[in-house]
């Protein structure tokens, strides 16, 4: 493959890293982490190995939503720091090599915002229609609520004039109206101001979510129809324009057919790059049964993208580990193998717990499921504290469990603050997951450690591009036991196993397009690298231990990459 071409697409084997500014670094000693925090870890993050910081939310806010419920979408929240300490943040993050994305969330605003107030203060007012409004009462919309534990419907009584808003989400996020071109023209506008302080592309929060038009009856509805298609290749184009290699990851929770609609009809000509929600639940089932066909199932029916489209690929993010696509005794499956009280569930579709806890801790399965995950077609996506190890916090509320303080140091506050423990952001995650047992500053002195481990991931991942350019082909070992894929692109192909079983199997696969006598080279064993010969028609033979990895890169006479 040529790799010119890995410098324009940059998303198609960026390694993620998403961090919430709040609970990072706390440079003022307030108790909350801050956009300086954040600017004296960068150096940290570019020695980790990654090359895109995802911020969540840093607006101001009116803090019903952890910060998804934005106030102002053109500044910077006073307690995280200032619109020139964000700018100061993107340059050394530049200076440094990684691109900065920022979440943009464009589907509603907190009740706290003016428009909103403008809107609910008069009926006439010209904010009033860049909300979603109906004056008939609405069905029962329950089935529809995302977040059942607080709402049973998704519209709401404005009670000065008596008609209804939508709210897809809590009722103090009321949807904006999409449809109403005053509302396209700010969105445009807003993403303009980011890219012109330099960001290099957006998290679109709650896509599927954005076309709120269709809840209202047609009579009711006050502007014509509009395609959400049309709109997003519309804002991609607007984008390519401000800077030519912007990049759109979209948050699209859909069955497989209908998130392809949305990379768009031309090359990426919508959204760049989508999380594949479907692949992570599918390894959490086949984890949960030690049995990789769910996996491979999912991994089969990925739709084709075209080679300007990625898929990001994540264990974790920032809410809930959704299995909403699962059906009910798989689910069941899953709650039952890795998070079994009630306590550790949510929203009765996922679980509020990190990956660690949920493995009992066994640093050989986690470490075949982060390297399963980085040798996946696609981008990996990391949430803070993975890197180490960290566990979620039950005694924290909802999806912030596992939204606790970055673990940098043992002892107390876990270097994360100064302050008083009583006035932290959030408390610091203790016991077996507290900071004197995971912590940034004894792994990252510790060549054996998961942070060391996942620098290496990170490191062959970025010099091993044929994994993020690839499709996937998914290769039979012969035992459900083990995953076997391989990553092709032109002359180049890495061969990756795992095994989901606790213990040893040995399997054999054929590798398609490999004769007698091909070499294999072992991308993740520490030291010199062993070789590997394939037998006749590219066969390799290879015992797995319990829960084990490999990535193995076939040689090529003129690559001139380094392989150790
Ligand atoms: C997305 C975010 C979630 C947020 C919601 C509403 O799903 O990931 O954290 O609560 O949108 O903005």
């Amino acid at each position: 493959m040529n790799l010119t071409d890995t410098a324009d697409r940059w998303w198609k084997n960026a390694v993620f890293y998403c961090a919430d500014v709040q609970t990072f670094l706390d440079f003022d000693g307030d108790g909350q982490g801050d956009l300086r925090g954040m600017l004296h870890r960068v150096d940290y993050l570019a020695d980790l190995g990654i090359t895109c910081l995802w911020l969540m939310p840093f607006y101001p806010t009116a803090g019903r939503d952890d910060g998804y419920d934005i106030t102002d979408f053109y500044g910077v929240d006073p307690k995280l720091g200032s619109a020139g300490d964000f700018v100061e943040l993107v340059r050394t993050c530049h200076s440094r090599g990684i691109r900065i994305v920022v979440d943009f969330v464009m589907n509603h605003t907190s009740d706290g915002h003016r428009w909103w107030k403008e809107a609910v203060g008069s009926t006439e007012s010209p904010f009033r229609d860049w909300y979603v409004w109906r004056s008939s009462t609405p069905p029962d919309t329950s089935k529809q609520v995302v977040f059942p534990d607080q709402e049973d419907a998704i519209w709401d009584k404005d009670p000065a004039s008596g008609e209804w808003y939508l709210h897809n989400f809590y009722k103090t996020q009321p949807d904006l109206n999409l449809a109403n071109p005053a509302v396209r023209d700010e969105v445009m506008r807003t993403m303009g101001y980011w890219l012109q302080l330099g960001v290099d592309g957006f998290r679109i929060d709650a896509v599927p979510f954005l076309f709120a038009q269709d809840q209202v009856p047609r009579k009711e509805q006050k502007f014509p129809p509009f395609d959400p298609h049309d709109y997003l290749r519309n804002l991609k184009a607007f984008a390519d324009r401000r800077n030519g290699t912007a990049m759109f990851l979209g948050e699209v929770n859909l069955p497989y057919p209908q998130m392809a609609e949305f990379f768009g009809s031309g090359d990426a000509d919508e959204l760049s790059m989508q999380f594949d929600f479907i692949g992570m639940q599918a390894t959490y089932l086949s984890m949960a049964r030690g049995d990789t066909r769910p996996l491979a199932k999912a991994l089969r029916e990925r739709p084709r993208i075209d080679p300007g489209s990625q898929w990001a690929n994540f264990l974790r993010n920032h809410d809930e580990l959704t299995l909403d696509k699962l059906s009910k005794a798989e689910r069941q499956e899953v709650f039952d193998a890795f998070g079994a009280n009630k306590d550790m569930q949510l929203f009765d579709r996922g679980l509020r717990r990190r990956l660690p806890p949920m493995l009992g801790g066994d640093e050989r399965r986690i470490r075949m499921a982060y390297s399963l995950i980085f040798s996946l077609p696609g981008t990996p996506v990391l949430f803070y504290g993975e890197e180490i190890g960290m566990g979620e916090n039950l005694d924290v509320p909802g999806r912030l469990s596992v939204r606790t303080p970055m673990q940098w140091q043992p002892g107390d506050n876990a270097g994360f603050s100064t302050s008083g423990r009583r006035s932290l952001v959030r408390p610091v995650t203790e016991g077996a997951y507290g900071p004197d047992e995971i912590n940034v500053a004894r792994q990252r002195s510790d060549p054996d450690s998961l942070w060391s481990f996942v620098q290496r991931l990170i490191s062959r991942y970025r010099q091993s591009p044929e994994i993020g350019w690839s499709s996937v082909e998914v290769l039979d070992p012969g035992d459900r036991r083990v995953l076997a894929h391989v990553c092709r692109k032109d002359e180049w192909s890495l061969v990756a196993l795992h095994n989901f079983a606790a213990e040893p199997v040995e399997v054999t696969v054929e590798v398609p397009g490999l004769k007698r006598g091909s070499q294999l080279v072992d991308l993740l064993t520490p030291g010199t690298p062993p070789r590997l010969e394939t037998g006749a028609r590219g066969r390799i033979t290879l015992m797995m231990p319990a829960y084990g990895y490999a990535w193995w890169r076939v040689v090529v006479e003129d690559d001139r990459r380094i392989d150790h």
